[in-house]
């Protein structure tokens, strides 16, 4: 039986900060959903939210951005709105919730516009890394689990998902901007091993709930029972 690491174990640290990352159709949000369930059982008080949008000003943006009309006003105008989005959202809910001890569970962050506007969109870095340095400033998630499969079967798991309606803004892109979205994150989980964890999508959605309770463990997030009534 595991437990999460108790608080005064963690001493005056803050609750923790989970991105799930990836592609479309790699099942964040089933799998967000699961370790959401999972750390209720062990206790632990977790949110779930998601990007863009996670607060009432930010899923106005939401709007605005997957229905394609920022995609109008260009790359960089359209990035802008992520960021404005964002920084709605980290203000006035993750680190909120964070300051409470509250875990927060988000589906997609910062890697998600490093990898969709500049690494496929073709965005200058600079702009992002200064949109950044705005909107989360210090703020990094403590893991970012990014589910990794073939381009080919996110597109398929994706389009069964939606059934007869319109794909989305990035839905809508093809084949080869897809598989740029899959190298960026495969490269920023290899560029960043300590904070990134790379999960197969592939396999059962439970096998992968077990992958990512696993990794909480060995990155010390969670603790066995035993250890914890040891120490
Ligand atoms: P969503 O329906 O939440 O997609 P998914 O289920 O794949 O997470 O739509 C979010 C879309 O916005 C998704 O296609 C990725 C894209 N996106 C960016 O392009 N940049 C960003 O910074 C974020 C957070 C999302």
């Amino acid at each position: 039986m595991m437990t999460a690491e108790s608080s005064a174990a963690r001493g005056a640290r803050r609750g923790r900060f989970i991105t799930f990352e990836g592609g479309e159709g790699s099942g964040k949000s089933t799998q967000i959903r699961l370790l959401a369930e999972r750390l209720d059982a062990e206790g632990v008080r977790a949110i779930v939210t998601r990007e863009p949008g996670g607060s009432p000003g930010a899923e106005i943006i939401r709007h605005v951005l997957l229905s394609g009309i920022g995609k109008r006003l260009g790359a960089e105008a359209e990035s802008l709105l992520f960021a404005a989005a964002r920084d709605d959202h980290v203000r006035s809910v993750i680190e909120p919730a964070l300051a409470q001890d509250i875990w927060v569970l988000c589906d997609r962050f910062a890697d998600s516009t490093r990898v969709y506007q500049g690494h496929a969109g073709k965005v200058d870095l600079r702009l992002l890394d200064a949109m950044e340095r705005v909107t989360i400033g210090a703020l990094k998630p403590d893991l970012t689990l990014i589910l990794d499969l073939p381009v080919e079967v996110g597109m398929q798991r994706a389009a069964e998902r939606r059934g007869g309606e319109t794909p989305d803004r990035f839905e809508a892109e093809d084949l080869s901007f897809h598989q740029q979205l899959r190298d960026g994150f495969r490269a920023i989980a290899s560029r960043e091993p300590e904070r990134c964890a790379l999960i197969d999508a592939t396999d059962t959605p439970d096998h992968i709930a077990e992958r990512i309770w696993a990794t909480l463990v060995e990155r010390g997030l969670v603790v066995e029972q035993k250890e914890a009534q040891q120490s």
